[in-house]
Formats: structure tokens, sequence, C-alpha cells
């Protein structure tokens, strides 16, 4: 896939683990050009050194939370050219409200894990319209499962989730005639640091191998993958759609 020429911004690389950071690895090496969003001043250092090689065009603090931020980010690495894709892969959820009886959530803890991992699509999307490239976008999100069946210990991650899909739709519908289009890629179980929050993860992992048609997990190369194809041209029929890769995981019924 060539991405030469082609410029994006990526939301949520916290380190080399992190899924971003995969996709952003195979967009490089496809030629893209990069501009990188950090959450806070604390992860700045780390991801500054995790995407050294990829040569940033711009690296930017941006807490999802504060549209003024995500506003200014847009503003910033535009003032070089228009953008052509962007990635959001931001998600967060209080540890009290993963594992457990999903009776308890809080209503703080249900705020906090559906304003980040879902609500913050939506300024990315409204923010990012206006800058790009007038032959049209692509924008994507991650999701998982849990967003339709119960994976216990997902708990307020998989209500949050479902928001997330939804949204995907409602914008892809919106923003279709700027020929932007919006898709979720649904990964499978992968080793990050917000996957070790979840209660059960490994387990997760196991069963999906054991389960799955493919008889394994998938690898985060293979979610970059799909990712890229979405991101591309190659996709240009496709939006508001929700991608499993997972390896096959979601079409057995036992
Ligand atoms: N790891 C998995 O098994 C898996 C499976 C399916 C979907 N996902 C999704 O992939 C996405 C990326 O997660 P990951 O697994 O790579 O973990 P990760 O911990 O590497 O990435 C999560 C990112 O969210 C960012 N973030 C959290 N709150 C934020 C805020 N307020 N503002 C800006 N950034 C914020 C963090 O800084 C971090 O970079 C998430 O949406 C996650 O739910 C993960």
């Amino acid at each position: 896939m060539d991405f030469t020429n082609k410029r994006g911004i990526i939301f949520g690389v916290a380190n080399p683990r992190s899924i971003a950071w995969a996709i952003s690895k195979s967009l490089s090496d496809n030629g893209a050009q990069l501009a990188f969003t950090y959450q806070n001043e604390r992860l700045k250092d780390p991801v500054s050194k995790a995407v050294k090689d990829m040569n940033p065009i711009e690296l930017v603090e941006c807490d999802a939370l504060n549209e003024n931020q995500i506003e200014e980010v847009f503003q910033k690495v535009s003032e070089s050219g228009p953008i052509d894709f962007v990635v959001h892969s931001i998600a967060f959820a209080q540890r009290e409200d993963l594992g457990g009886n999903f009776s308890e959530t809080s209503l703080d803890g249900f705020r906090t894990a559906l304003e980040v991992s879902a609500y913050t699509l939506i300024p990315i999307v409204k923010h990012a319209a206006p800058h790009v490239n007038k032959n049209g976008g692509s924008i994507i999100t991650m999701t998982f499962e849990a967003s339709n069946k119960v994976y216990p210990g997902y708990n307020i991650m998989g209500t949050a989730k479902a928001a997330l899909e939804n949204s995907v739709k409602q914008l892809a519908y919106e923003y279709g005639s700027k020929n932007i289009r919006v898709n979720a890629v649904s990964a499978g179980p992968l080793p990050t640091l917000a996957a070790r929050s979840i209660p059960g993860f490994n387990d997760m992992r196991t069963i999906h191998a054991s389960k799955s048609p493919l008889k394994r997990n998938v690898s985060h190369e293979e979610v970059a993958n799909t990712s890229l194809f979405l991101l591309s041209d190659l996709s240009s029929g496709i939006t508001g759609a929700i991608i499993p890769v997972d390896a096959g995981y979601g079409i057995m019924g036992l």
C-alpha cells in the first residue's frame, strides 16, 4: 500500500505495544507522514521515544476530553498541508469499574468510560473535517466485540464500545457527503497497557485462541494491516463499517 504524500494524525500511542503504534509503524513504512498526540506531559517522553524513528511531523499534547486541545491539534498539523486520515485509538475506564458486578458501575465511572472511549471520537471527527483533503479522507477507531456480547470483566467498556460503534455509523452518515469515511476495526484481544487492566484478559486470549476458526490469536500487525486498508483508497466504497480482525472468533456460537 502506498501512502506517499499522505498525511495523518494518530491519537492513542502510549508505547510500542499500543495498537496505534503498530498502525503507525505500518503507515510510516508505507510512506505516510504522521503527526502524533500524547495524552499528557507524563507521556510526552515515552511517546516521543516510541515514534522517533517514524520522523513525526508534529508531536502535540492532547487530552481528548479537552475539545480546545483537539481543535488546536488539527489547526497546527494542517498549517503544513491537508490531512488524509486520522486514527482514534483511545479508551479508558476506572479500574473499579472493570471486573465485579456490572450493576456496581458508578455514575462517575459510567461517564468517564463513555466520555473517553466513545464521546472523544465525535469532536475528533468534527474538528478533523475542515482540514481533510478535498479529495476525501478516512478516519478509523478501535472497538471490541464486547459491544454486543457479554465479556465478564469488560463491563462498562462493553457499553462504551456499543456507543462508539453507533457513533461510527452516525458520523459516517453525516460526513459521507464530504467524502470523509468513518469506520471501526474490531480487534481480537492484544496484550497492551489498556488490556492489562481488564480482569480475565489472559483467559480471553486463551479462549479466543482455542475457539476461533483460525485457532490462534490475532497479531498487532494483522490489526494494523486491516487499518491500513481502511485508511487507504482501496476501501473507498466502505464507510460506517465495523470490521472484525479476530481470527473469526465472533462467528462462533459454541
Ligand atoms: N488491546 C486489546 O485487546 C484491544 C482490543 C480491541 C480494541 N482495543 C482498543 O484499542 C484502543 C487502543 O488501546 P490499546 O489496547 O492499544 O491500549 P493502549 O493503552 O496502548 O492505548 C490506549 C490509549 O488511550 C489513550 N488515552 C486514554 N485516555 C485518554 C484521554 N483522555 N485523552 C487522550 N488519550 C487518552 C492513552 O494515552 C493510550 O495511548 C482502545 O480503544 C481499546 O479499547 C484494544
